[in-house]
């Protein structure tokens, strides 16, 4: 850990601030367009008011919403009442004096609206609701990626006109959506009669959130640590990546900044980086015409457990075919990317939930990848074969310096980068023919 002693500091935190730097931009090259609508549609009028069903879509195709789920909250544009509601609810219900025989669901100008628990009764129900909050990615599983209700808006009083509500909000369930107005769009439309007619809403609304770190104001929460077969060396996170462990090393554990909820705090294992999460990758093989490496994801939380968690890897390797054994995956198409990007999650009732850490002990979820080499690119040196980047649930991971990265065990010092390539090219077919075994 000479890293952080002396003049070396000042690079590392420069990186740091770069890389905070770049965190604060909201734009995400490897998704640009991820985003989460929220189409409002009139589906009919009413005696003082109308019928509305709202459906939230995740468009972001590794971003997720996990436990305690979404909140969606706007504010009436006049003095719209909610009748009632099928498929979420409104956490309060507000001042309903003025109400006498029928009494409203919610009076609250500004309703909190969430989702209803999986064990909800069927009378309360509707397609597409009932997920207690949740939304999955949308390139890992479409059909749980949208969230949709009902509710019956009155005390509007007449005219059939409809007040768009404003300021809508989307928790998450911390902060760090941000909505447009809503805009008008075309009614929606569906397919009735075995697909031979189609019926269209009255008027749809839509609106666009999308995901900032820097306004969910996120410490970084994952770090990448890299091993090799050739190098007996491990170049561990860096140094305070997330945090920095106080002095007091007899520690059973540690607090760290929570990942979900920036207001709220949650227990670690004492480590030098303090990530919640950390991700290694290890070249494990070098055959003649494939490359393996271990990927392995740790969680140091002592007590969260990632039920859906989702790793996206960046590396130029995931052009050639991929095999991979204990993980989900599917590659992103991604423009203006040079490197390819992979997307991995857990397999069903075997490693799709990533428990929590005990006390001598992480919980990891791990898997070996056999990649197919292409010849021209395939190379152990300049740090090749290392990712260019990593996300854990859409956070960025921080990685390792470049000059920290396990060399080729060629002489060449980290400090003075080697300049004979000739030397290394003899080397990595060295090692070629030296580590040939199962495929040859
Ligand atoms: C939201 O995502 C959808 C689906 O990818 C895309 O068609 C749309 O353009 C996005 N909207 C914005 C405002 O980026
Ligand atoms: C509830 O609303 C009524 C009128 O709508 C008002 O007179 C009353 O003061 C309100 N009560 C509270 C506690 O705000
Ligand atoms: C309702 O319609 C009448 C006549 O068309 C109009 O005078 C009145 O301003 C309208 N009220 C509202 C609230 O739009
Ligand atoms: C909506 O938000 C804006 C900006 O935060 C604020 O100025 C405005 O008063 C809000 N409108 C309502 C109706 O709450
Ligand atoms: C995490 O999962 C384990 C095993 O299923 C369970 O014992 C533990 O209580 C869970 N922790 C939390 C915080 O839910
Ligand atoms: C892989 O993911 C897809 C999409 O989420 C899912 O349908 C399939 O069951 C998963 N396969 C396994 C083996 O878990």
């Amino acid at each position: 850990m000479d890293l952080i002693s002396g003049p070396a500091c000042f690079p590392l935190m420069l990186v740091l601030i770069i890389t905070m730097f770049n965190l604060s931009d909201c734009y995400d090259p490897l998704d640009p367009i991820g985003n989460i609508s929220v189409t409002y549609d009139i589906v009919r009028w009413t005696e003082d008011g109308y019928q509305a069903r709202i459906t939230i879509q995740n468009y972001y195709k590794y971003r997720h919403i996990d436990k305690q789920g979404w909140e969606l909250g706007w504010t009436w544009a006049a003095n719209e009442v909610i009748w009632s509601m099928s498929g979420a609810f409104a956490t309060q219900q507000g001042n309903c004096s003025a109400f006498k025989s029928e009494i409203p669901h919610c009076c609250k100008k500004n309703p909190i609206i969430v989702d209803l628990a999986p064990e909800a009764p069927p009378e309360k129900r509707l397609d597409g609701c009932c997920h207690g909050g949740l939304l999955a990615a949308s390139a890992i599983n479409p059909s749980n990626s949208f969230a949709s209700f009902e509710m019956k808006v009155g005390n509007i009083r007449g005219n059939y006109t409809a007040h768009k509500p404003l300021n809508l909000t989307l928790m998450a369930p911390g902060p760090g959506y941000t909505c447009d107005e809503f805009i008008d769009i075309d009614p929606t439309t569906s397919l009735v009669i075995e697909g031979q007619r189609q019926e269209q809403v009255i008027r749809t609304w839509k609106s666009t959130c999308t995901y900032s770190t820097f306004l969910a104001n996120n410490s970084p929460t994952c770090c990448v640590s890299l091993s090799t077969f050739y190098n007996p060396e491990v170049t561990p996170c860096n140094l305070c990546s997330c945090g920095c462990k106080l002095a007091d090393n007899e520690a059973k554990s540690c607090i760290g900044q929570s990942s979900s909820l920036p207001y709220e705090r949650e227990l670690l294992q004492c480590t030098d980086h303090m990530c919640p999460i950390r991700v290694h990758w290890h070249i494990k093989k070098n055959y003649r015409k494939y490359w393996r490496v271990k990927l392995t994801v740790s969680n140091y939380n002592l007590d969260k457990n990632y039920s859906n968690w989702n790793l996206v890897v960046q590396h130029p390797g995931f052009s050639q075919q991929a095999t991979v054994f204990s993980f989900n995956n599917t590659m992103l198409s991604t423009v203006g990317v040079p490197d390819e990007v992979a997307l991995f999650w857990g397999l069903d009732f075997y490693n799709d939930a990533l428990l929590q850490a005990e006390e001598k002990q992480v919980g990891s979820v791990t898997t070996e990848i056999l990649l197919l080499k292409d010849m021209t690119s395939f190379t152990l040196s300049n740090g090749w074969a290392f990712p260019r980047r990593i996300y854990f649930n859409g956070e960025n991971c921080e990685m390792p310096l470049p000059q920290t990265f396990p060399m080729l065990p060629n002489g060449c010092s980290r400090e003075k980068p080697c300049n004979s390539h000739l030397s290394v090219l003899l080397l990595s077919i060295y090692l070629t023919y030296k580590t040939l075994n199962f495929w040859s």
